[in-house]
């Protein structure tokens, strides 16, 4: 081995660790870059267990090294002496109990600071005026639902998007009607699995505004990796103004050409599956269209949401994410522009 090698090699280990760790903590979708309660809850244990196993490791890795290089020594001096030596065996036996007792202490600490982070993360379901959200996972994409229990004239659903205001707790209840999905939305929660017959509750809360990603995070089949969230945690005052807006019907064709795409909409087999609360669809099986204009993104985070990309969502879904229950639709280019100016329209 030559001189430069090793230290050629340190170097980029050490490049390599720094990337690392300048990556942890920052950019979206990381689960130690909490942006609520609970997230910091799991980051901090992310944290304390990284540091105890990283010190376990490094004195087990040192203990080996020092045993390796005095049996390398030992054995280019002289013979071994295999004669037994009782004062030595005592030794020896007393170093590896008390090892042994270091590590029962060692994983009861672990288990501790586990069950404490477990608890402070369940804490919540005593709080009072929760968001009341339903989320039902479906093959492949998020049904929203906002549920008022005094008024539930009130109730909004939607896809793929939760609004949330900052700094109140968030109560959501998880469901499926098909196969396992898992809700994560890491910087404000772990992963809670939906689970076909079992709803469960999980709460969370958001301190800082923002844009989380979240992602299904159990493998649910074909399109399990395009069945991706967003999570907008904003103002109380900007919340309030999305959910009264979201409320709203749909509004009147403004022109022509968005009441001809309105009139293709309400006669073709989009009404069996989309709903357009203002107008006579009201099919359960695909996303909520009645606000999708207003969003950022189309086939559950897929797609960005613009003309190009929604016209060659309508007219082949399955070139886009094979599989899901939409089928392709053939339209004249003259009716396809007409159906994009009205889903357009749908603010
Ligand atoms: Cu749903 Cu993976």
């Amino acid at each position: 081995m030559n001189g430069i090698r090793p230290h050629f090699r340190f170097e980029r280990i050490l490049a390599a660790a720094s990337v690392f760790f300048a990556s942890c903590g920052h950019g979206n979708q990381s689960a130690i870059n909490s942006a609520g309660i609970q997230s910091e809850q799991l980051s901090n244990l992310w944290w304390i267990w990284l540091g105890i196993t990283a010190g376990v490791y490094v004195i087990v890795m040192a203990v080996l090294n020092v045993a390796y290089f005095r049996v390398r020594r030992a054995s280019a001096e002289a013979e071994p002496d295999i004669a037994p030596d009782p004062a030595r065996e005592r030794k020896v036996g007393n170093i590896i109990k008390g090892c042994v007792a270091l590590t029962v202490v060692i994983m009861f600490v672990l288990m501790i600071v586990s069950f404490r982070t477990g608890r402070a993360i369940a804490a919540m379901p005593a709080a009072q005026d929760p968001i009341h959200i339903k989320v039902t996972g479906q093959q492949w994409w998020w049904q929203i639902e906002y549920i008022d229990e005094h008024q539930p004239s009130n109730n909004v659903t939607s896809a793929n998007e939760i609004h949330i205001p900052i700094g109140r707790p968030v109560r959501v209840d998880l469901e499926s009607h098909d196969v396992i999905h898992s809700f994560w939305v890491p910087n404000l929660h772990g992963k809670r699995d939906l689970i076909p017959n079992y709803p469960t509750t999980i709460f969370f809360e958001a301190d800082e505004p923002g844009v989380y990603w979240g992602q299904c995070a159990e493998f649910c089949g074909f399109e399990h990796a395009k069945m991706r969230f967003m999570v907008k945690a904003e103002s109380e005052d900007d919340f309030n103004a999305w959910y009264a807006a979201a409320q709203q019907p749909s509004g009147s064709p403004a022109n022509d050409s968005e009441a001809r795409g309105q009139q293709i909409f309400l006669t073709s087999v989009c009404t069996q599956c989309h709903t357009i609360s203002g107008t006579p669809a009201s099919g359960r099986v695909g996303p909520n269209l009645t606000h999708v204009a207003s969003k950022p993104f189309i086939a559950s985070g897929s797609l960005v949401n613009n003309r190009e990309n929604l016209t060659n969502w309508i007219s082949d879904p399955q070139a886009i994410k094979p599989g899901i229950r939409m089928p392709m639709n053939t339209y004249s280019q003259e009716d396809l522009n007409a159906l994009a100016d009205y889903i357009q329209s749908l603010k």
